[in-house]
């Protein structure tokens, strides 16, 4: 029984790697909406749409847990398919999907909350701090993240910043395009805080990690940038302590596969840039 990931892309594949790193003796099932990304422009009602036919796939393959890797997917889809979707299939109780938001939450509060929202540690209190949130125009637009901080932390003031052209220019691997679009996304959003500065910056798309090192050069050395796949993984190893039947035990990790609703062939030579040995996309 493979654990579902979701991305609109390859992208996720940067998740999927820490995911194998914490969890490496579970299956994976990866899908790529290839043939439906970027997400990141479209509306709320393409990205929902295309994000439930994708799950329904995952859970019609025999997945029976999904993490949707992709943020634009999760700021968008992931709580109306929760709440209204999942409900309405015929063993919708016994499936479950996660979202990369509340393991960032947790990161930047240090408490933990359930997949249903319910808290399950306490936060430790916080002072006045400023985040600096760095996603798609999709994501940005939708207001979920730091409607899920504000929720549930308080006194983090968070900024968001779009960073139009990163996604296809670390995509089209020009490592310098993307670098330039890295450095005034974060020239922009440092001049939006004035003269109060980030403490924590979110990369909150799965593509950002490859230019983390452009992230990194532009913003002040004292604000730490927190890496979302590893802590997306460290939450998953967590909710499968407390679940284990969501977990294969002992299974042998390198019956991960990969699935693509575009051309195997040209996804797997571009998944090469996200991923250290080769991934044999097979269409979905
Ligand atoms: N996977 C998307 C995300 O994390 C980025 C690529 C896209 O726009 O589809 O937001």
């Amino acid at each position: 029984m493979p654990i579902g990931v979701f991305d609109s892309g390859v992208g996720g594949l940067t998740v999927l790697k820490s995911l194998r790193a914490a969890l490496p003796n579970q299956p994976f099932l990866y899908l790529a909406d290839t043939a439906n990304a970027p997400y990141g422009d479209r509306s709320v009602e393409e990205i929902t749409a295309l994000t439930r036919d994708a799950l329904a796939h995952l859970f019609d393959r025999g997945c029976r847990l999904i993490l949707i890797a992709c943020n634009t997917a999760s700021a968008i889809a992931l709580r109306k398919l929760q709440q209204e979707w999942l409900p309405t299939l015929a063993d919708g109780d016994s499936r479950r999907i996660l979202g990369v938001f509340v393991p960032m939450v947790e990161a930047i509060s240090g408490a933990r909350w359930n997949s249903d929202g319910d808290p399950e540690t306490a936060a430790a209190p916080a002072g006045r701090r400023r985040l600096l949130f760095f996603a798609t125009a999709a994501t940005i637009s939708s207001g979920a993240f730091p409607r899920e901080v504000a929720a549930r932390v308080n006194g983090v003031e968070v900024i968001g910043q779009a960073c139009p052209g990163l996604v296809d220019a670390i995509e089209a691997g020009d490592d310098a395009k993307a670098a330039r679009f890295a450095q005034s996304a974060c020239a922009e959003a440092l001049a939006r805080c004035g003269d109060f500065p980030p403490d924590t910056a979110i990369l909150g798309c799965t593509h950002y990690p490859l230019a983390q090192p452009a992230f990194r050069a532009a913003l002040p050395p004292r604000t730490n940038i927190l890496s979302q796949p590893d802590i997306t993984a460290v939450s998953l190893a967590r909710y499968l302590e407390r679940r284990p039947g969501f977990e294969e035990n002992g299974a042998d990790a390198r019956l991960t596969r990969f699935l693509t609703s575009g051309d195997p062939d040209a996804v797997s030579a571009l998944a090469e840039r996200f991923w250290d040995e080769p991934a044999r996309f097979e269409a979905a």
